[in-house]
């Protein structure tokens, strides 16, 4: 019998989207037009966009169908009870409250449950999940492990919370948490995931300090078939029952269907308690729209429920894992530092150490990322000082780490284009000594990286 070692894409393809190319220097003019940040080009100045993996999937034929069958009733719509059957069916939580994408389940959790002072713990909180606790006047608390902190050091699961630091911040400020998340996979930290384990190790720590333990569950089913690879004891097991037992374990959670909900807009919150459910509820009716919708149309919720049944199948992962894992090793083999081991939805680059005459605060990962754009037409984001340099009271400091964040969107490359963004980043880490850093002259005050604006340093 032949073993395959070539894992194809599980899918053939039935509609296309041409690509545009583009001239060096129509690149130089449309970066310097958007403030030299990425995220102010127009997205058809692109040729391979991996900004991000969130909502930028490929929808199957069977979504697409299910888009047609939707039901835009204002109240009690059949398209809610499909979504919720199925994200019920899933995660075992008992409420289940749509959103229009991640971020807006956050702010009605954080709303309904944080007050100024007190301090939330996570693995990494993401920019949109830091702010809306910041935005609480309460404390983000990032306590992953220490490994998780270094790019180089591979572990297999660099995501995981630091256990015994959770459970110092519990005894010394425990008045003061008014809840415990964990992010899976966890995105800021490189996409890595957390055990199941740890998970079972938050869930004492909560139980004995009587907290309710949350999971920011964007990356749930690429963080299960982690599990299902490279923890002990779960490789007979199939995604979805592991991701079920990693629900099982939380008291709810928040999540963004943009990502490994297959969709292109979408959320949840979902939870077990009763009272702050009802609270929650009542500000998505203020600010999202009636507790059967959520600021979702009835076609949006099919394209979700029909996702996530896709997204644990196991054929999708194993070539999701696998792609993102090819162009990390074809990084690593070129010398380009990157965080080890591969993340499961991206691949990030180590933009500190590739460019060490570029300080922190003259943002590297500003300078990688626009080299790409500018030399290959690629896109995509820094994740480090511009991200996270900014204090609440206004100054800045170096941020935890300077990445530059290659995101793969979801079923919608093929390996050929991988193969180009390989062969990209391997030259522009070649002419790394051309490279400088940047000055932001305009920024907000908060999630500034969306929208400042920059200007490169004098050579
Ligand atoms: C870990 C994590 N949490 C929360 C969010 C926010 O989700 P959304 O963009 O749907 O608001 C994201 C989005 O990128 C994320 O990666």
């Amino acid at each position: 019998m032949l073993h395959f070692k070539t894992i194809i894409e599980p899918f053939r393809i039935k509609s296309v989207e041409s690509v545009k190319f583009t001239h060096r220097e129509d690149r130089e003019t449309a970066l310097a037009e958007a403030g030299h940040n990425v995220f102010r080009l127009r997205a058809e100045d692109v040729l391979i966009d991996l900004l991000t993996d969130s909502g930028t999937g490929a929808m199957s034929a069977a979504q697409w169908g299910a888009i047609m069958q939707g039901d835009e009733s204002y109240a009690g719509s059949r398209s809610f009870f499909r979504f919720r059957d199925v994200v019920q069916d899933l995660t075992g939580f008992r409420h289940i409250i749509p959103t229009h994408q991640g971020r807006a389940a956050e702010r009605i959790l954080f709303h309904s449950l944080l007050e100024p002072g007190q301090v939330v713990p996570n693995n990494n909180h993401f920019d949109t999940t830091r702010a809306n606790v910041e935005v609480e006047e309460a404390e983000a608390r990032d306590l992953v492990i220490p490994e998780g902190r270094v790019p180089s050091q591979i572990h297999p699961f660099k995501g995981n919370i630091d256990l015994a630091a959770l459970e110092r911040t519990l005894d010394a400020d425990g008045s003061r948490v008014p809840l415990v998340m964990v992010t899976v996979t966890n995105n800021t930290g490189g996409g890595q995931p957390v055990s199941l384990e740890n998970l079972r190790g938050v869930r004492q720590l909560c139980d004995r300090y009587h907290k309710p333990f949350f999971l920011d569950a964007c990356r749930f089913a690429e963080n299960a078939y982690f599990i299902k690879k490279r923890e002990q004891g779960q490789s007979g097991r199939s995604p979805k029952e592991i991701a079920r037992e990693m629900f099982s374990l939380a008291d709810g959670c928040t999540m963004s269907a943009k990502k490994d909900g297959l969709a292109n807009i979408g959320g949840f919150l979902a939870l077990n308690a009763d009272a702050l459910a009802e609270r929650c509820r009542n500000l998505l009716i203020l600010t999202e729209g009636f507790p059967t919708y959520g600021g979702l149309a009835g076609y949006d919720l099919e394209a979700v429920a029909r996702g996530l049944e896709e997204v644990v199948e196991e054929p999708y992962l194993r070539y999701r894992i696998r792609s993102t894992e090819y162009l990390h090793e074809r990084l690593v083999a070129a010398g380009v530092p990157v965080i080890r081991p591969a993340g499961g939805h991206a691949v990030y680059i180590d933009a500190r150490a590739l460019l060490p005459h570029v300080p922190p605060l003259s943002y590297p990962g500003i300078a990688l990322a626009n080299a790409l754009y500018v030399e290959a037409g690629i896109r995509g984001v820094e994740i480090g000082t511009v991200m996270f340099g900014r204090q609440p009271d206004g100054t800045e400091k170096p941020g935890p780490m300077d990445l530059v964040r290659l995101a793969i969107p979801r079923r919608v490359y093929t390996q050929s284009h991988i193969d180009y963004v390989a062969e990209a980043v391997i030259g522009v880490a070649a002419m790394k000594n051309e490279l400088r850093g940047y000055r932001i002259t305009k920024a907000p005050a908060v999630l500034r990286h969306f929208t400042a604006l920059f200007e490169p340093l004098p050579a």
